[in-house]
């Protein structure tokens, strides 16, 4: 048998405790199947007397990570920090130029470094493996790094933050308030360690830039995302959704336009009947259109320490298994030097259906107007329809919901400042995209 994979992990939360015991306890059966066993030799971690349930003693410890990085005879270094900025990021270069592989869960690095970090990987004949930085456990990276190979990929869109559709999921299914629910997020090892970046999308936006770069070829374009999170939704557009047949997911979404490519975070309405609409909880998925493979849809565990440890121990057996010398898989699918430059079709060209609730004074004309207003931008309405317990009482603000036809992003808006200079909305509309699988 060939001699062990040294391994240094860097971070001991919840997902690289549940690494190190996976990797104790398998032990025998990682060694056979990789024909090689798999030792961690080195650590690191912010606190050294924390108990994590797992037996560190044999272990070398580092007090930092660059250290463990520059110095551990390691073969692979484990980056679990997570963080765009350091020590993540200098620790991750330091092993990728001394050529040690690298596996991360990193998104937040990737989004903001993985091409620079891709490079140096590809100068040192290193891997850059990331499999558990998108969607926990679901194989996206594989499937669209190798597994799709040669396919033209024209959209590729999901459920990529397990935090969002656990609190999402619960406050429709059990009427729990927002609070609560992304504290029991919390507290389940689901959200980040600011639960901003859940909530207000830039986790699903650092992941969809990743899935943009391997769908596309192009570099990484994490800032040219629109971006809105779901701390807007209420249980009133939840309750609304459900009864125009839809259920509201935080979606990221990457798209193939005539003007470039779209890329957008932003909580969305999808068809109640559609498979990625009956996704719960933590679970992730992720579509991908493609012009041989066709529509492929990959639901899984999204975040959570044996999620995310078994996307990175797949990544660990991988290099394992590869052999030395062989010709590596570039980390974004295709040499650095073929990477596109991307070029970014702005939100306002976007083209789909939209669900807008408003609130305004009950009086006479209302709907009219506002049906009128929609007509003036030439867009054509679905339904629209005035949702009251209280129709008979004068005087209460009323709400009416519409929902339109594929239209323009930019007739919504225009449509909407005419009605807001009208002077009967009351408070701010509430405006969700509506996305369709290829199939509905
Ligand atoms: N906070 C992330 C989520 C963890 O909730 O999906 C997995 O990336």
């Amino acid at each position: 048998m060939a001699d062990a994979l040294k391994i240094g992990i860097a971070g001991l939360g919840t997902v690289g405790a549940s690494l190190v015991r996976i990797l104790q306890d398998r032990h025998e059966m990682l060694a056979t199947t990789c024909g090689r066993a798999i030792e961690t030799t080195a650590v690191t971690a912010r606190d050294r007397n924390r108990d994590r349930g797992v037996d560190l003693s044999q272990i070398k410890w580092f007090d930092d990570a660059v250290s463990l990085a520059r110095d551990a005879d390691i073969d692979v270094f484990v980056e679990l920090m997570g963080g765009s900025g350091d020590p993540a990021y200098s620790a991750v270069k330091a092993a990728l130029q001394r050529g040690i592989h690298v596996v991360t869960a990193n998104k937040a690095l990737l989004a903001a470094h993985g091409i620079e970090l891709a490079k140096i990987a590809e100068e040192k004949g290193a891997l850059l493996n990331y499999e558990a930085a998108v969607a926990g456990g679901i194989p996206v990276i594989k499937a669209l790094r190798e597994s799709m190979t040669g396919n033209t990929i024209s959209r590729v869109y999901g459920i990529m933050n397990g935090t969002c559709n656990y609190i999402l999921t619960k406050m429709e299914k059990e009427e729990l308030s927002f609070e609560a629910c992304l504290k029991e997020a919390q507290r389940l090892g689901y959200a980040e360690a600011d639960p901003a970046f859940d909530i207000e999308g830039n986790d699903t936006a650092h992941k969809l830039s990743i899935l943009t770069s391997l769908a596309f070829g192009t570099a990484i374009a994490a800032d040219d995302i629109y971006l809105e999170g779901i701390t807007n939704i209420s249980i009133d557009d939840i309750h609304a959704a459900a009864d125009l047949g839809y259920r509201i997911k935080l979606l990221g979404v990457a798209q193939r336009t005539e003007s470039g490519i779209e890329q957008r975070v932003h909580p969305t309405m999808v068809p109640y009947d559609s498979v990625i609409a009956q996704v719960d909880g933590v679970t992730n998925a992720v579509a991908i259109e493609s012009d041989i493979l066709g529509e492929l849809l990959m639901v899984g565990p999204g975040a959570g320490g044996n999620a995310t440890a078994s996307a990175v121990l797949g990544d660990i057996a991988d290099i394992a298994k590869s052999r030395p010398g062989a010709q590596h898989v570039p980390a974004f699918g295709r040499p650095t030097n073929a990477l596109l430059p991307y070029k970014r079709a702005r939100i306002q060209s976007h083209e789909g259906g939209y669900f807008i609730r408003l609130k305004v004074v009950d009086r006479t004309g209302v709907f009219a107007s506002i049906a009128t207003r929609m007509a003036d931008n030439g867009i054509s309405l679905e339904s629209i329809m005035q949702h009251s317990k209280h129709l008979m009482e004068s005087g209460e603000p009323q709400t009416i919901i519409l929902v339109t036809h594929a239209t323009s992003e930019h007739s919504v808006r225009d449509a909407i400042k005419a009605i807001k200079s009208e002077g009967y909305l009351v408070g701010e509309p509430q405006v969700i995209r509506i996305e369709r699988p290829k199939a509905n």
